[in-house]
C-alpha cells in the first residue's frame, strides 16, 4: 500500500511522514533526499552546472540507498551533508532536470515495490504514484513554515534570520511550482491538511484518521 505526502518545503512533511510510517509500520521514502544526494554528488565531482548532461552522467553512475533514516551515496552516509544550506541551494540542478527526475521516479517505484510505504515529496501523488491508495497534501502558512525551517537550521548550528528564510522559501516555492516536469502540485484526489498550529502528533493522528476513512490499513508488522 502506498500513502503519499506532498506539499511545500517546511509544511512538516518529513517529520510527519517519518512518524506516520513508524506508527503504521510502513517504510518511509524521503524523495527530496534523493534529489539532494544527486546534487551533492555532482558538486563533489565538480560538474559544470551550466552543462546538465554532466550531472545526468554523474546521476546515472550513482548507487543511492535509503535505509531507515540514512541516505547512502555509493555506500557513504551523506544524511547530514545533503542538508546543509549549500547542498539545499544546489539541489535545484537535480530537481529541475527531466532526465534526472525520470531516473529518480523509476527508482522510487522500485523502492516501493511490494512494500507498504509512506512516500514524501512534491510529485508523489501526481507523477510517481498516481495510483496510490491514499494521498495527502500538507500545507502551512509561509510564516509558520519559515519558523520551522529556522528551528531546523539552528539545530544544525546554522544562523539565518526569519527574513532570509522567508525569502529563500519564496524562491523555492516559485521554483517548485514552476518546474515543467514534476512540479509541486496537489493531486485531484489528495486530501489537503493545513498543519498550522498543530503538533506533529496531532497531524499524525489526523492523517491516520483520514487514511482509515479512505482505505483499510494493513495490520502493523515488524519491518
Ligand atoms: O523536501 P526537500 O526540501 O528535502 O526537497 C529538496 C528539493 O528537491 C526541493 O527543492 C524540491 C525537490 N523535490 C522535488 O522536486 N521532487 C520531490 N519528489 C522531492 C523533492
Amino acid at each position: 500500500m502506498i500513502l503519499t505526502i506532498d506539499g511545500p518545503a517546511g509544511a512538516g512533511k518529513s517529520t510527519v511522514a517519518r512518524a506516520l510510517a513508524k506508527r503504521l509500520g510502513f517504510q518511509y521514502l524521503d524523495t527530496g533526499a534523493m534529489y539532494r544526494a544527486v546534487a551533492l554528488a555532482g558538486w563533489r565531482r565538480g560538474v559544470d552546472w551550466r552543462r546538465p548532461d554532466e550531472l545526468v552522467q554523474v546521476a546515472s553512475g550513482l548507487h543511492l540507498e535509503l535505509i531507515d533514516d540514512r541516505v547512502l551515496l555509493d555506500g557513504e552516509d551523506v544524511s547530514r551533508a545533503i542538508r546543509t544550506p549549500e547542498a539545499t541551494a544546489i539541489t535545484r540542478y537535480a530537481a529541475d532536470d527531466p532526465a534526472i527526475r525520470a531516473r529518480l521516479v523509476a527508482l522510487q517505484r522500485v523502492m516501493a515495490q511490494r512494500r507498504n510505504v509512506v512516500t514524501e515529496g512534491r510529485d508523489q501523488g501526481t507523477v510517481a504514484f498516481p495510483e496510490a491508495e491514499c494521498k495527502f497534501f500538507l500545507t502551512a502558512s509561509p510564516e509558520e513554515r519559515a519558523r520551522r525551517r529556522l528551528g531546523d537550521l539552528r539545530r544544525q548550528g546554522e544562523t539565518a534570520t526569519v527574513e532570509e528564510v522567508l525569502e529563500s522559501q519564496r524562491q523555492r516555492d516559485d521554483r517548485d511550482a514552476a518546474r515543467p516536469v514534476g512540479p509541486l502540485a496537489k493531486a485531484p484526489d489528495a486530501i489537503e491538511v493545513s498543519t498550522d498550529g498543530m503538533t506533529i502528533d496531532e497531524v499524525v493522528d489526523r492523517l491516520v484518521e483520514l487514511a482509515r476513512r479512505r482505505v483499510e490499513l494493513p495490520p502493523k508488522t515488524e519491518p
